[in-house]
């Protein structure tokens, strides 16, 4: 089984190039964020928990989204692997995905981590925000505390993966081809 990360801060292009490595490899993609605003949608409580948080930029507690993955994992029999999107996102959620997948001995393959410019993150979510409908992508000030909230939590993970030799760092500037390329490339090598 093939069980990616696909790591970065808010906008570096996680959902964009997850499109592209189901097309490759065949894996199931599990975005949290994409999770809680259907839930959202949905009008769950779980959602409308959620949104709170989410419209300030701030992260969802734990509890949340590791009950909603494990909810995920539990469901879905015969799969080739997953791509966590947007998960772990703080080092006790990677911890329980851990524990998660050992239950069925199939760990972490991977660790991509997509790396793009500060401004680069702010000028494509403010583009994205135009149309979006996403209340996160509305104005600087949110997108700035997620990327504050990113760096000060998550970013963290990376020395959790590192001493595995699981942390992949990719350029996430450019071509949203030759980016999926890069991917590719380190992925086949796994
Ligand atoms: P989430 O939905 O995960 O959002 P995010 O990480 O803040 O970032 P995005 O999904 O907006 O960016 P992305 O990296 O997927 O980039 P994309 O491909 O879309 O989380 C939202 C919120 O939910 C969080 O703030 C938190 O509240 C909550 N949450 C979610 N998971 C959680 C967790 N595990 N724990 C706690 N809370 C959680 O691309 C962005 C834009 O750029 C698009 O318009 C795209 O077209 C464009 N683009 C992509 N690639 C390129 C390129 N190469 N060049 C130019 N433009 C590009
Ligand atoms: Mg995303």
């Amino acid at each position: 089984m093939l069980n990616l990360v696909l790591f970065g801060p808010p906008g570096a292009g996680k959902g964009t190039q997850a499109e592209f490595l189901i097309k490759s490899f065949g894996l199931d993609h599990l975005s949290t964020g994409d999770l809680l605003r259907s839930e959202f949608a949905a009008g769950t409580k779980l959602g409308l928990e959620a949104k709170s948080f989410m419209e300030k930029g701030e992260l969802v507690p734990d509890s949340v989204v590791i009950g909603m993955i494990k909810s995920k994992l539990e469901n879905s029999t015969g799969s080739k692997g997953f791509i966590f999107d947007g998960f772990p996102r703080t080092v006790d959620q990677a911890k329980a995905l851990d524990d998660l997948l050992n239950e069925n001995n199939t760990p972490i393959s991977g660790m991509l981590s997509l790396e793009v410019d500060k401004q680069e993150l702010i000028n494509r979510l403010l583009n994205r925000g135009k149309d979006s409908g996403r209340a996160d992508d509305q104005n600087q000030s949110i997108i700035e505390n997620r990327i504050n909230v990113y760096n000060e939590k998550t970013l963290p993970l990376i020395q959790y993966y590192k001493p595995q030799n699981k942390h992949f760092g990719i350029k996430g500037m450019g071509s949203v081809e030759d980016i999926a390329g890069r991917l590719k490339s380190v992925v086949e090598g796994l």
